[in-house]
């Protein structure tokens, strides 16, 4: 017995049906948006859509246009736009108890004892949750907090490319120059260094290298900065450009980590709850980390709700250590419990395995005809396609044409890569097989008629 539909009933089509877009109304809340919203408003720039439903992997706009959405609200919708099975609690719960600072509720501790169970290796059955503010930056500054408590030592360890948010602590860790700047000074003694290329990269950075950094910043004497509290790394860089470590580099980590005390902390944040076929990208490389921070998708339905999971013997912080107002939102606790439970009833890790290789095969085989694909690359649904010129200089403005044509002709798409140049997919995971054919056959076109 499956709970909920299956996963062919949860859309509006399995194909998009778009007529001109941006269409009148569309044009009309865009207009006044940009005459009261703030400047910092980002997306619509480039996707000029106003967004009226949406349901499982599809999404409709104020003219009655339907999309396949393959960035679902950038990794939140893993269980799609409006999945009913999680729809029914979250309603029902909000009838009940919505805000419930850390009162016990059965929400909430039904949550957390799921997270015990689907945890990476070794923190299964031995871990805590802490829950802060609902993003995941907030979730980001709970660990760096944890880090600190935990080892007596300030400094901060991410990567080159990394991305973790952008509250000052989470700020300090991500690497884009781009979100910093006029920002500085941030957390003291943050170092990055550089993340290791994916495996085959042509004079890229090896595993050796990248770890090799990494052990000089904790044990070269004239390292330049105090030994760091922790290391924090995603599993697969998201906004880096779903850049995908070779094997060894994670491990690598936490023997740095154990060798020096450290915690060794993996943002999940875009890739957990199974974004890559796994419930967390940790499970890809057989690492139990000291910490996993989880937000997007861990509330189900796209109420916010953001977490550490960390090692019960980093509990060490008394009634108090780390709070927030917001950290009992009850409806998307239980929102977090169904969504599990959806994922685990539908198999949807097998399918969003199934559908990447799928989607990344079809993307290879554009390759061989079209120079300017340089890479195919990512795990499970989370995709990268990245772009170059003639000269094999990133081709961010080629990757901007590409989400142009895709959204006239319905689908959403978004990009990533320190330069912009990579296709970023990563539609909910119950995409249909029919809506992964039809969603990769449009974007092809869109590659086809954009470097020809
Ligand atoms: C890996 C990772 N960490 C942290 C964050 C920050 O999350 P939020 O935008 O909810 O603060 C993001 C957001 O995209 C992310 O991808």
């Amino acid at each position: 017995m499956t709970v909920g539909p299956a996963i062919d009933d949860l859309h509006f089509s399995q194909e998009p049906d778009v007529d001109e877009v941006p269409g009148p109304k569309s044009n009309e809340l865009l207009e006044r948006q940009r005459n009261v919203d703030s400047n910092a408003v980002a997306y619509p720039r480039r996707v000029p859509i106003a967004l009226d439903e949406a349901k499982g992997a599809t999404i409709r706009d104020a003219d009655g246009n339907t999309f396949l959405d393959f960035f679902a609200g950038i990794g939140v919708l893993n269980v799609g736009h409006s999945n009913p099975y999680v729809l029914d609690a979250v309603k029902s719960q909000l009838d009940d108890v919505a805000h419930t600072i850390d009162f016990p509720t059965e929400a909430r501790i039904d949550l957390i004892d799921k997270l015990r169970e689907i945890a990476p290796g070794g923190l299964q059955g031995s871990s805590n949750v802490v829950f802060g503010g609902p993003s995941g930056s907030d979730a980001i500054e709970g660990s760096i907090k944890l880090a600190k408590h935990n080892t007596g030592r300030q400094g901060v360890l991410a990567f080159e490319g990394a991305y973790h948010g952008t509250t000052a602590g989470a700020l300090s860790l991500t690497a884009g120059k781009k979100y910093k700047k006029g920002y500085s000074p941030l957390l003291a003694d943050a170092v990055h260094v550089p993340y290791p290329d994916p495996e085959g990269t042509e004079d890229g950075i090896s595993v050796e290298r990248a770890l090799d950094a990494v052990q000089r910043k904790f044990e070269d004497p004239y390292g330049g900065h105090e030994s760091p509290a922790g290391i924090w790394a995603e599993p697969i860089q998201g906004e880096g450009g779903i850049n995908v470590p070779p094997q060894g580099f994670l491990q690598g980590l936490r023997d740095i980590a154990d060798d020096n005390d450290a915690l060794l902390v993996i943002d999940e944040i875009q890739t957990g709850f199974g974004r890559t076929g796994e419930w967390f990208a940790s499970d890809h490389y057989d690492v139990t980390p000291d910490a996993i921070t989880m937000a997007k998708a861990l509330g189900g339905s796209g109420l916010p709700i953001g977490g550490v999971l960390y090692h019960e013997k980093f509990d060490t912080w008394g009634p108090g250590g780390h709070v927030g107002t917001f950290r009992g939102n009850a409806p998307a606790m239980i929102g977090g419990i169904r969504a599990i439970d959806y994922i685990e009833s539908h198999d949807l890790l097998s399918h969003a395995t199934e559908l990447g290789e799928y989607i990344r095969g079809r993307f290879a085989e554009l390759a061989e005809t079209t120079p300017e694909i340089a890479d195919v690359r990512g795990k499970g649904l989370f995709v990268g396609v990245e772009f170059v010129d003639e000269d094999g200089a990133p081709a961010d403005d080629l990757v901007e044409a590409i989400q142009t044509r895709c959204y006239e002709n319905g689908v959403l798409v978004w990009s990533a890569g320190r330069h912009g140049n990579v296709l970023r997919l990563i539609p909910p995971l119950v995409l249909t097989e029919q809506q992964a054919e039809v969603g990769t056959n449009i974007i092809c076109d869109a590659i086809d008629s954009s470097t020809n």
